[in-house]
């Protein structure tokens, strides 16, 4: 198969970006690929918002900038920073076009709610499934157009390089071109090529790599994975971002339920098992420091009460305000026996977010010729150590409209390669014959790095999972090479990529900055600068 632009990715970034080529270039061909449901993303289950300056009389851009460098703790690129908070607002009023609802005052303008790290109101939701709403727009407006094509039920399995044509293609190869990809056909399950003369990656995120985390099953760093194989360059892994209050529910494992920071914004309190609202010893900011704080401030409570979890306390809210703003987690907490107006919210920290990606430039270009990268699986310089809450959504439109910019230049002098692709090598596997091989070493790799590289980290502990990495590895890749590819296995071996990245980067990284803390580091660097692997 043939298509002009190839897009990776169902979230808000492959989505944006495939309506803008798509009515920029009405002739030509606009392809969406995704893994499963078109969508199911990370996207779907933002809740807080997102982040915009719709108010010039209390805010200004160069808050919401300062907010963003102060959060990003001395990492984030400064131009980065203000090309997205400048053009961000631009992007918003177009998914407001495209029919996305925010909720508003009664006087007509939007309400804006608060999170950590922000010094005013900014972030425009919908109730509290802001990602819901937008992607639903979305879908809806590339329903309408007819030269976009979206395939569900397609896994992506490696993007398709020289390499595949039988040339050496190492890390120092300077012209490394993506002619397309292979992927895993769900519904015939045959492979396929699909060729394209330019590329956009937005595979989200990786959450799913920890033991308890608020993504989704589909965020499994994959585009991070194939990037990396095929020798792209990959930046600042180590900042994962861990989201202060997932919902604490004993034995839930995959997706832990959200409750958004907005609710901290509106005025919740984090408390100990001793009731003691303990953010004050922390930050003068108290709940609404910035994430890495709170994160880092709730681990430490938990450690020294020896608790599973603290709680977030919304006793003093009316039920009238709570459920106007928040119903869906209203009527979550109120399915598990919890009444919000009387009880307060077992929370614990889970993973949320990957700072760190595919390392992109200020037109999303990758390191590899003709891939784009946009969104979570992107690393562009916006966020630095840590990411300020609400920004994400923000940066994946800004980023998905530059990538349609500079890959509709000299579209029409575009050739996608005709050269002879081979076809997977598929010879001498056969199916598995247990899941047990595959779904056994995810339970170990979620557990290794929950424990050894999560919110607090030390060099024995990184040690220690990059020597169980190791074996997981080497387990793996044999496995790969005798056994027919599925989703499963895929998955298993991209997290074990992504969680090498994160570990190497911990490793390089000789200090403690943002989200990566290493007590063997405490300190941050006068040098402090990007890892890139
Ligand atoms: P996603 O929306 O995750 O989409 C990824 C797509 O890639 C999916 O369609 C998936 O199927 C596809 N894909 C992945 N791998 C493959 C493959 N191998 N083959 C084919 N397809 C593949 N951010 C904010 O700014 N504000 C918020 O309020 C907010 N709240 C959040 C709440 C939750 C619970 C979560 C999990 C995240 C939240 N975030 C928030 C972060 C934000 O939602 C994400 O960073 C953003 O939506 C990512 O968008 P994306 O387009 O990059 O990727
Ligand atoms: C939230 O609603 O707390 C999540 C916001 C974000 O991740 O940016």
């Amino acid at each position: 198969m043939k298509t002009d632009f190839l897009v990776i990715g169902s979230g808000i970034a492959g989505l944006t970006y495939a309506l803008k080529v798509a009515q920029d270039c009405p002739d030509k061909k606009v392809t969406i690929l995704t893994k499963t449901q078109s969508d199911e993303t990370n996207t779907k289950y933002a809740q807080g918002g997102i982040a915009g300056v719709m108010d010039f009389d209390k805010d200004s851009f160069n808050k919401h900038i300062e907010d963003t460098l102060i959060a990003g703790d001395g990492l984030c690129n400064r131009e980065v920073v203000e090309i997205v908070v400048k053009e961000g607002v631009e992007r918003i009023k177009e998914i407001i076009e495209w029919g996305a609802q925010f909720d508003k005052e009664p006087d007509g303008d939007f309400k804006l709610g608060k999170e950590g790290g922000h010094s005013e109101s900014r972030i425009l939701h919908h109730k509290d499934v802001t990602g819901k709403e937008m992607e639903r727009a979305l879908l809806a407006t590339i329903a309408k157009k007819k030269n976009i094509e979206l395939i569900t039920h397609c896994f992506v399995l490696d993007i398709i390089t020289q390499h595949h044509l039988g040339y050496l293609v190492t890390k120092s190869t300077t012209d490394i071109e993506c002619y397309g990809v292979y992927v895993l056909n769900l519904v015939t399950n045959k492979i396929e090529k699909i060729l394209s003369s330019t590329t956009l990656l937005a595979t989200g995120g990786n959450g799913q790599v920890y033991r308890t985390t608020t993504n989704p099953s589909i965020a499994t760093g994959d585009g991070v994975a194939m990037v990396y194989r095929a020798k792209g360059r990959i930046e600042n892994m180590e900042f994962i971002q861990f989201h202060p209050t997932a919902l604490y529910e004993p034995g839930v494992l995959g997706q832990n339920f959200l409750i958004t920071e907005a609710v901290r914004g509106d005025g919740g309190i984090l408390r100990n098992n001793k009731g003691e609202a303990f953010m004050a010893r922390y930050d003068e900011r108290k709940d609404l420091a910035p994430r890495d704080i709170v994160a880092r401030a709730i681990d430490n409570e938990m450690k020294i009460n020896g608790t599973e979890y603290v709680y977030l306390d919304c006793r003093h809210f009316s039920k009238e305000k709570f459920t106007e703003h928040f119903p869906n987690i209203y009527e979550k907490c109120l399915s598990l026996g919890i009444d919000i107006t009387k009880d307060m919210i077992p929370v614990a920290p889970a993973a949320h977010y990957s700072c760190g990606g595919v390392k992109t430039d200020e037109w999303a270009r990758t390191s590899i010729k003709n891939l784009y990268a946009a969104g979570e699986c992107a690393s562009t310089g916006l966020h630095g150590a840590n990411r300020l809450a609400s920004n994400s959504l923000l940066e994946a439109m800004v980023f998905a409209h530059r990538a349609y910019l500079d890959s509709v230049k000299n579209v029409e002098n575009k050739k996608t390669l005709i050269a002879e692709i081979p076809d997977w090598k598929a010879d001498g596997t056969s199916f598995p014959k247990e899941m047990i091989l595959i779904t056994q070493s995810l339970k170990e790799l979620k557990l290794l790095m929950s424990d050894y590289v999560g919110i607090v980290r030390n060099n024995e502990r990184l040690q220690r999972a990059n020597r169980r990495l190791d074996l997981l590895h080497e387990e793996t890749e044999a496995l790969y090479e005798k056994t027919a590819v599925s989703p499963q296995l895929c998955e298993l071996r991209n997290m074990i990529t992504v969680a090498y990245l994160i570990v190497k980067s911990a490793e390089f990284r000789h200090e403690s900055v943002g989200l990566h803390f290493n007590t063997d580091y405490p300190e941050k660097s006068d040098k402090i600068q990007n890892i890139v692997l």
